[in-house]
């Protein structure tokens, strides 16, 4: 990588690569990106939203260190991410003739990082893929540890590889265009490092996420390049999800999925926001077992409330019973056997996985919140 210094290197032997996060990475695009160029063109694939909002600029920037983008342009939203859309962005991608050695960069969410790292892991059995993350959810946790993959009926991300970027690039001032229901739905994945394991990083949260969501670019530079070295850390100790810390970066989920499938995985519901309602169920289940303080449930609660995140069903406008919503955590990925690893908390900063809740239990916590918000 020429042109920059990588702010973390995610360790994984010879899958090891470079996570850059520098406001104004976009105006040297073309010079960090220059090595992975072929004949001086390279492919990017994005959305509608993040070309129009950020598409000019990242170009320009290609431009400028002698690149050519050669655009492929998908649909923004979920949806995209399905086996219709794979098969158009790999005809796409055949099409522009991209071979075995090249490198395609994924400009945008979770969504396009996710779909087109897939697409680059099957295509030609094998291309390179350049995460270039806009938004903050995807800054934060997806572009980095190389899962990709895709919905389909049966589930969300049930079907996919892993499979690591050669660089990932960060640019935080590009949040600047990102709709603020997005920000705040990624300020929750990036709190969820701070819940797992870093008690101090939740003390700064509540002390600097206003300034976060406002605009600060200070204090978006600092809370990125904080939970880009937790996460290429726990990718470095676990890079497959096998068993180890890497699981710990469920908090929230398996509520947070079941929550998502009800709502038909559609703009009722954004993932961050479902993660939230997720984070804030697995405290208090945590503290209603005896695991975890009382007053660190309230306060985690109480802190993604204050961000403007909903923090139970009923917020965004689910009512579904308790054993309804426990019999979709069942079929979650995470579950072995019918029996669910949850991630709980022993505390702020000190998540914890847990295989004794069993599907009644669960309903019957679920139906409580449910009654308790009614
Ligand atoms: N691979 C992983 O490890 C991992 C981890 C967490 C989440 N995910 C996946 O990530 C996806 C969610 O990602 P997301 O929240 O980024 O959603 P997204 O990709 O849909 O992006 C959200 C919206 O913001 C727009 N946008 C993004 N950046 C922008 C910018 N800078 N300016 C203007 N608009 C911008 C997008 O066009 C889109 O409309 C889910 O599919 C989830 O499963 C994957």
């Amino acid at each position: 990588m020429s042109g920059a210094h990588p702010t973390d290197i995610v360790v994984l032997g010879e899958r090891s690569y470079p996570v850059l996060v520098e406001a104004g990475a976009f105006e040297q695009a073309g010079a960090i990106l220059k090595p992975y160029a072929r004949g001086g063109r390279i492919v990017v694939v994005t959305d509608r939203d993040v070309f129009q909002a950020q598409g000019a600029r990242f170009a320009a920037g290609l431009e400028r260190g002698g690149i050519t983008a050669d655009g492929i342009v998908v649909a923004p939203g979920e949806g995209t991410k399905d086996w219709s859309h794979l098969a158009r962005l790999i005809d796409d991608l055949l099409a522009r003739g991209v071979e075995r050695g090249d490198h395609i960069v994924a400009l945008g969410g979770g969504v396009v990082g996710d779909l087109t790292g897939f697409a680059a892991s099957i295509l030609k059995r094998g291309c390179g893929v350049i995460q270039v993350p806009t938004s903050l959810l995807a800054m934060v946790d997806s572009a980095i540890g190389g899962k990709t993959g895709i919905n389909v009926a049966a589930g969300k991300n049930l079907v996919g590889t892993f499979h690591q970027p050669t660089l990932v690039l960060i640019d935080p001032s590009c949040l600047d265009t990102l709709p603020e229901r997005q920000l705040r739905a990624g300020y929750a994945e990036a709190v969820k490092y701070a819940l797992i394991g870093d008690p101090a990083f939740f003390d700064w949260c509540e002390r600097h996420s206003g300034a976060l969501l406002a605009g600060d670019a200070q204090a978006r530079l600092r809370a990125i390049r904080t939970c880009v070295a937790a996460k290429a850390a726990i990718v470095a100790q676990d890079e497959r999800d096998a068993g180890g810390r890497r699981a710990l970066l469920n908090l929230g989920h398996s509520f947070g999925h079941a929550l998502e499938a009800e709502t038909g995985y559609s703009d009722a519901l954004l993932h961050g926001e479902a993660v939230a309602i997720g984070m804030a169920l697995a405290f208090r289940l945590a503290a209603q077992r005896g695991l975890c303080p009382p007053g660190d449930a309230e306060r985690v609660e109480r802190h993604l409330a204050a961000m403007g995140l909903p923090t139970r069903p009923s917020h965004a406008g689910i009512n579904a019973s308790g054993a309804a919503l426990a019999e979709r955590m069942r079929h979650d990925k995470k579950a072995q056997g019918g029996i669910l690893t949850l991630v709980l908390a022993n505390g702020i900063g000190s998540a914890c996985t847990d295989r004794s809740v069993t599907p009644d239990e669960l309903a019957a916590f679920l139906d409580e919140v449910q009654a308790a918000s009614g």
